[in-house]
């Protein structure tokens, strides 16, 4: 028996396009191996939103959005309506996919839309930091309150299954030290930079990929690199930090000359995020720092991310992925929602 998901998709840029690209080419193996089906009953773009209980389907969705139609001209669409407007009226979905761009002032319009579903009891996924670092107690409580899933896997190093692993896998542990490259964005331009090639051709690669974010000024000033420190930090360090509680300084005060200078030494210029033992609590931290050339991070190049987690139970571990476009994202958020309705 497959159980139907219905399912509202806010926003359809990089990451709510390769969603949809996933269900089509495998609709069939979620529904045969986990009992599964998403059906997309509501679509938001910046245009507006758009409701149709019969569904969407995925590759015409996306193809309509690729061609440059937006949300308003799809049959549906709710005039003056936002994302949590329409779950506020009601909205039947059992799950909102939350992919809009990052807003670290007001966190709309992902915010209001999670906080709706939550206090509904309908389950929420989110790629979006926004929402979480601005609010995550509330967020939790609501969930746990409302009996309503609550999973971001995506929002911490795309794929790579940190917030996984932090939450499941290491029971007990008193963590002491965590660091990361938690941004391929600024990773690939750092090393784009020390093999000599300007900063501006850089990004418009990530960009081109779909890589950097909607305002790649989050990325190069390091706040994306923050937000998600602050995320593992309330999940699985145990604080309630906020973005007010990260020392932040990104890469845009670094010159060639400085990365070129460090490869002389054998050493290498990352973008780092750190969490360390400081009394009750942790010191968080990003900025540029010089590693020698062997260490773990030193080796995560280009669009790879990466972390190492220092526990007193289970040792040192070592991850990391390499991502050159965003569908392991738009993945990451369907293992979220399969483990949530499985
Ligand atoms: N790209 C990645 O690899 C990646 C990785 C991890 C996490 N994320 C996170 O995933 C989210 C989406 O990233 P992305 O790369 O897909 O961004 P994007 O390509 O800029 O797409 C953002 C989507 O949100 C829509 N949108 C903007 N304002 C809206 C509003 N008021 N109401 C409803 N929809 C609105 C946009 O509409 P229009 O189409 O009309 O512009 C667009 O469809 C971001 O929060 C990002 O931090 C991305």
């Amino acid at each position: 028996m497959t159980k139907e998901i219905r399912t509202a998709l806010i926003g359809l840029g990089n990451v709510g396009r390769s969603f949809l690209t996933i269900l089509e080419s495998k609709q069939g193996r979620l529904a045969e191996q986990y009992g599964l089906a998403f059906r997309i009953v509501c679509v938001a773009d910046s245009s507006g939103v758009a409701v149709n209980p019969g569904g969407y389907e995925p590759g015409a969705t996306r193809r309509a959005k690729e061609n440059g139609v937006p949300v308003r001209r799809l049959a549906g669409y709710w005039p003056g309506v936002t994302p949590g407007d329409a779950l506020a009226a009601d909205l039947e979905c059992d799950l909102v996919l939350e992919a809009s761009p990052v807003n670290l002032k007001s966190g709309e319009p992902g915010l209001s839309a999670v906080r709706m579903a939550l206090m509904r009891g309908v389950s929420v996924v989110l790629a979006n930091k926004g929402p979480l670092v601005l609010a995550f107690p509330e967020l939790k409580r609501l969930a746990r309150e409302n009996g309503a899933g609550l999973a971001y896997s995506a929002t911490v190093c795309g794929a790579l299954p940190v917030v996984n692993v932090g939450t499941r896998d290491l029971i007990a542990a008193d963590i002491q030290a965590l660091r990361g490259i938690f941004n391929s964005t600024s990773n690939f331009i750092l090393g784009e930079m020390a093999a000599g090639k300007p900063y501006v051709d850089a990004l418009a690669e990530a960009q081109r990929r779909g890589l950097a974010e909607t305002d790649p000024s989050l990325d190069v000033e390091g706040w994306d690199t923050a937000n998600k420190l602050v995320i593992i930090a309330n999940t699985f360090l145990g604080v309630e930090a906020t973005l007010a509680d990260v020392a932040v300084q990104g890469i845009t005060g670094l010159a060639a000359a400085d990365l070129q200078a460090a490869q002389r030494k054998g050493h290498v210029i990352k973008l780092i995020a750190s969490a360390t033992r400081a009394g009750d609590g942790y010191a968080l931290s990003v900025a540029p720092t010089e590693l020698d050339g062997d260490e773990f991070l030193a080796r995560c190049a280009g669009w790879e991310m990466g972390i190492e987690i220092h526990s007193d139970l289970y040792g040192s571990m070592y991850f990391k992925d390499l991502e050159g476009n965003p569908l392991p994202t738009a993945a990451a958020m369907l293992r979220d929602a399969v483990n949530l309705f499985m």
